[in-house]
């Protein structure tokens, strides 16, 4: 189940700027620990191209920190120790994706370049809320075309894409290398999501 305080958005942004190497620290482990290493992305390159966008979903959380001060005692003449309690908020990453979305040309193309959920939080419809968000945001399918590429046993991916509405339109043979195909899916209507 997802959290009832998961929120969706693009990164970066100014609000959650203060926690920008931290969430680009958990999506870059997050990328290590999901793909092989010829398809892992350069998170921090990947984001400042300007045709790409990442898409976020996370939640915040309270967390108490303890932390050590010491302190010169006039009154004794000595130093001494005491400890500070406060809260601090965390965001915590539950999946991400990166789209690129070219509008420039008389067909507008969105492409989604990766999409990834951590696998605490997995099969509760987080993949399917981001996609629905993108397409929204980039208005497909009236006002944009969508594809993307998927690893050909990704049987979980081809699942989703499927039912959200891509439709599978080519096998491209050693795409990622040799020996590994990837499905050209391209969207074709809006299903029932
Ligand atoms: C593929 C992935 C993004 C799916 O994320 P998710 O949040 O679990 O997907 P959703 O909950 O929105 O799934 C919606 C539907 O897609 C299908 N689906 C999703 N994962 C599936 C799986 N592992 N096996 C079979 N069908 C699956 C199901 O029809 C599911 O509906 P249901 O749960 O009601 O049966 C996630 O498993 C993941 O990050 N995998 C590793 C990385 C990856 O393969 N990325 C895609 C290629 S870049």
């Amino acid at each position: 189940m997802l959290p009832p305080n998961t929120r969706v958005t693009l990164f970066p942004n100014k609000k959650m700027e203060k926690f920008r190497d931290s969430i680009i620290h958990q999506i870059e482990t997050l990328e290590r620990k999901t793909f092989p290493k010829n398809e892992i992305m350069a998170i921090k390159e990947e984001i400042f191209k300007k045709t790409n966008n990442l898409l976020i979903a996370y939640y915040e959380v309270e967390v108490e920190q303890t932390e050590e001060i010491r302190e010169f005692d006039k009154r004794n003449q000595r130093n001494q120790r005491r400890e500070s309690y406060n809260k601090k908020v965390q965001v915590k990453i539950m999946g991400y994706l990166i789209y690129s979305h070219i509008s420039s040309t008389a067909l507008p193309l969105t492409k989604i370049l990766k999409l990834c959920v951590h696998p605490s939080y997995r099969r509760s419809g987080l993949a399917t809320m981001l996609l629905k968000w993108v397409f929204e945001k980039t208005g497909v399918p009236k006002k944009s075309s969508a594809n993307l590429h998927v690893d050909i046993t990704r049987e979980g991916a081809v699942s989703l894409y499927r039912k959200v509405g891509f439709k599978v339109v080519e096998q491209v043979i050693d795409y990622y290398e040799v020996g590994r195909d990837a499905l050209l899916m391209e969207y074709e209507e809006l299903s029932n999501f």
